[in-house]
């Protein structure tokens, strides 16, 4: 299946099911001082979140094209030395503003990877928020996990940084749920398809997918403290990586490799050949 093919799958799957195909906004977000670039595609829903503005729909879809290149999402650092990061890229998203939550968003997920693109379910890990000071564990997310097909022991908690998600300093936020799929050989192998390489090191088990439970905005006060209040009502942003479900499909080792990608490099390189 080709990346534009998994693009459209999705689209169309959340079509299927009653969100709005929504265009990508542009890198350069129209009216937020707090972005210098588009870094997800919830950026242009972000006062529908906060209950600041309308539309005529209560669940979205799109493919948002995006650049991590500098603030509170950076992955500069990390380009060239992992097979799975790129600045720019695009974002699959499903959304619900105060219409659906925890269990269709999950439901939504195990669905669209397994019964759709019929994703080897040995290969699939799942994370949840573990928990801690500000926020409590969530419990929910797991049992929901669990529900749906996932194995117990194969959905992980852990901290704020991989499990707690916001878009910056300030703005819509909350509790996440990731989904990482093991690229490596035997899955049935426990001494290789191992816990210890989700959010672990190198590329053999990457996320895919990204499930905010949106349910707060983080707010700063004039003294320089941040504070959580409830969002109008809960909410659901999603991202998945194209070229990272394309790599999976694809069966290839890294993003680079994938139909998205390739073309780009061979075109370089080609355009870089010393002439005879
Ligand atoms: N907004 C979430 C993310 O970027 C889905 O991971």
């Amino acid at each position: 299946m080709t990346g534009d093919e998994i693009r459209q799958r999705f689209l169309d799957y959340f079509e299927k099911n009653g969100h709005k195909v929504v265009h990508s906004s542009p890198l350069l977000p129209a009216n937020d001082p707090t972005l210098l670039f588009t870094n997800a595609g919830m950026n242009q829903f972000k006062d529908v979140f906060l209950g600041l503005e309308k539309r005529d729909y209560k669940r979205a879809v799109s493919s948002q094209k995006c650049i991590r290149a500098g603030g509170k999402h950076n992955d500069l650092d990390e380009v060239g030395k992992t097979a799975r990061h790129h600045t720019f890229f695009e974002m699959l998203g499903n959304f619900s503003f105060g219409d659906y939550f925890k269990e269709d968003a999950i439901r939504y997920a195990w669905e669209f990877l397994v019964d759709d693109l019929k994703l080897d379910r040995r290969r699939l890990w799942f994370s949840v928020f573990e928990g801690d000071d500000e926020v409590g564990p969530d419990d929910e997310a797991r049992e929901l996990w669990v529900r749906v097909g996932a194995p117990p022991e194969r959905v992980l908690g852990f901290g704020r940084i991989d499990n707690f998600w916001q878009m910056g300093d300030t703005g819509p936020c909350g509790p996440c749920s990731e989904i990482h799929y093991y690229m490596g050989e035997d899955p049935d192998d426990p001494t290789k398809n191992t816990a210890e390489l989700v959010n672990g090191p190198g590329d053999t088990t990457m996320e895919i997918w990204n499930l905010v439970f949106m349910q707060y905005n983080r707010t700063e006060s004039e003294d320089g403290t941040y504070t959580l209040t409830p969002l109008p009502a809960p909410s659901v942003d999603t991202g998945m990586g194209l070229e990272r479900i394309t790599a999976v499909m694809q069966n290839v080792k890294t993003n680079y490799d994938t139909d998205l990608i390739r073309p780009l490099v061979e075109y370089a390189a080609a355009l870089s050949e010393p002439s005879a």
